[in-house]
């Protein structure tokens, strides 16, 4: 249990010691430079500056040791070594291998699993290159001008980030990408009326080819291409699958040599790397992929062989948890400040939150610390002008991580220094702050309005910087919080990869779905009833 560990009581009783220290006395001493020097690392393209912490040296020594007593190098080595570190699902966790060099030494249960990524991979160019080209065409010989990707979760969130991120590297005569993931039928039919079915093709995208989002937008579409002009024997021309669960994807109807294969020892919200990774690859070419694959196995390189204490996943994790579990800061935010990455604070929800949100133990005990914090975020600097108020001055602190791109993927002049500079200042003014002194100094005169204006300051907060926003570095990024959440679940014990919360509530929607289509009838507490029957009254009129 991580807080009968040495360095867990040894960090409650540091923290007692420093917690109302301010930041700001660490910036004003004239070792300032040396803490900044010490307090930053370099890796696979990303630079972190994290002396902006409510830590000191001994904090940070204290974190380190907490890391080593709770196992993270042997956790990380078994997690390489394909071990069934999935424990609940008797599964490897062994996403780092799909971006690993083709000779890689990744075996699953004594197998190794390199053939058939390569192979995998090696189809998944050919098609690439095949549609972008125009080689693939539809039913009546024209080329593909529209991909829509169908899937949730695991199987939406990462691929769709990824392509909004290297937007700018994508032909704009190429193929326009569309991902449509809720069961909403709205998002399937906004997407539908701006597309030709003649040049449409569709992925499906699910690990188990059986989630109900999912299946409900694959039929719907089936049933526009029959509708439109496309004949049952011409389907397959429009329809791809990637799933591990080939019977599914033939029972469906879709042709199993189209069908991308990945493997159960990849969790969902790792999958971006696999055949997942298809529309990336169609979206801005197999290349900018593979050095996507190359930018996370960089960061994997690093993780595996660094020492804890310059290892920027371990880094960043431990901080997290001095956040969480010594301050009791409940939320973390991510700010981007890049248009471009302005979905990956949604994708570090479901990595974060669905892998570290559990409260048992890997022995099933009870954690007996805070787990996941609530992520959230949204790119800068839209976020200062909606919530930022709310982290400057507002009675819950939360940490930031600030990820900026110091060159833009497009600009127009003028604007990239005003967005890096508001990403700079945001920061400084979080570990500032602003003093009543300062304020009277600067000429305010009205005493009323001296406590509005006062910022505490000592508000913690990380900068990762990146020179340019390339299909490698966006790798190297995702992979270190990949890594930087594997290192906070394996302090509190828990099993990262797998997500049984999600369950109960699919299991509950199939009656309730019979009940709102006059199917069924089902017991439940008196507020659900009384909500089915509102809506089915609602139903049944229209
Ligand atoms: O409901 C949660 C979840 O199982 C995620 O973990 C997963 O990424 C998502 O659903 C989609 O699952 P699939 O790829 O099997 O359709």
């Amino acid at each position: 249990m991580p807080t009968e560990l040495h360095a867990w009581t040894a960090l409650r009783q540091h923290h007692d010691a420093i917690r109302h220290t301010p930041m700001q006395q660490w910036f004003a001493e004239a070792e300032a430079a040396r803490r900044v020097e010490d307090f930053s690392l370099e890796a696979a393209g990303l630079y972190l500056d994290f002396s902006k912490n409510r830590i000191t040296f001994e904090t940070f020594a204290l974190l380190m040791k907490l890391a080593e007593e709770a196992g993270v190098t042997q956790r990380r080595d078994a997690m390489f070594a394909g071990e069934h570190i999935n424990t609940t699902e008797d599964r490897a966790a062994l996403h780092v291998a799909l971006r690993a060099l083709p000779d890689a030494p990744f075996k699953v249960d004594g197998q190794s699993v390199m053939p058939g990524i390569q192979d995998v991979l090696h189809r998944m160019r050919d098609f690439a290159g095949r549609v972008r080209t125009g080689a693939w065409t539809g039913f009546n010989g024209q080329t593909i001008t529209d991909i829509v990707n169908i899937g949730i979760g695991g199987s939406d969130l990462g691929p769709r980030m990824v392509c909004r991120a290297l937007a700018h590297l994508a032909d704009p005569k190429g193929p326009r990408m569309h991902f449509v993931s809720n069961v909403d039928g709205t998002e399937l039919a906004e997407t539908l009326v701006r597309l030709d079915p003649a040049r449409t093709l569709v992925i499906v995208c699910s690990k188990t080819f059986t989630t109900l989002e999912t299946m409900a937008n694959a039929c719907s579409m089936r049933e526009w291409f029959l509708q439109n002009g496309v004949a049952e024997d011409q389907l397959a021309r429009h329809f791809v699958a990637v799933s591990t669960n080939r019977e599914a994807v033939v029972k469906f109807g879709i042709d199993p040599a189209n069908m991308f294969e990945f493997w159960d020892w990849i969790g969902g919200r790792f999958s971006l790397w696999s055949s997942v990774g298809l529309s990336i690859a169609l979206a801005v070419g197999f290349d900018a992929f593979e050095d996507l694959l190359l930018g996370g196995r960089t960061m994997d390189d690093h993780f595996r062989t660094a020492p804890l204490a310059r290892n920027m996943p371990v880094v960043l994790g431990m901080l997290g948890i001095w956040y969480r579990n010594f301050f009791g800061m409940p939320t973390s935010c991510m700010a981007p400040y890049s248009t471009s990455l302005e979905l990956f604070p949604a994708f570090l929800q479901q990595l974060e939150m669905e892998s570290n949100g559990k409260s048992v133990q890997i022995n099933g005990d009870p954690v007996r610390s805070d787990t996941s914090p609530v992520v959230w975020g949204t790119a800068g600097t839209n976020g200062q002008h909606a919530y930022f108020q709310m982290i400057h001055q507002g009675s819950q602190i939360v940490p930031v991580d600030f990820v900026a791109p110091l060159v833009p993927p497009r600009s127009l002049p003028g604007h990239h220094a005003k967005l890096l500079a508001n990403c700079f200042a945001q920061a400084e003014a979080l570990m500032r702050g602003r003093t009543a002194e300062e304020l009277r100094a600067a000429g305010v005169t009205d005493e009323a309005r001296v406590p509005h204006m006062v910022f505490d300051g000592n508000r913690p907060s990380n900068m990762l910087l990146m020179e340019d926003l390339t299909p490698h570095v966006l790798g190297a990024l995702i992979a270190l919080y990949e890594h930087r959440t594997f290192v906070q679940g394996v302090v509190w014990n828990i099993n990262s990869f797998d997500q049984w919360g999600v369950e109960l509530g699919k299991i509950l929607a199939r009656p309730i779905e019979q009940e709102l289509t006059g199917k069924g009838e089902a017991t439940h507490d008196a507020s659900t009833a009384a909500l089915i029957a509102r809506a089915r009254g609602v139903l049944v009129r229209g």
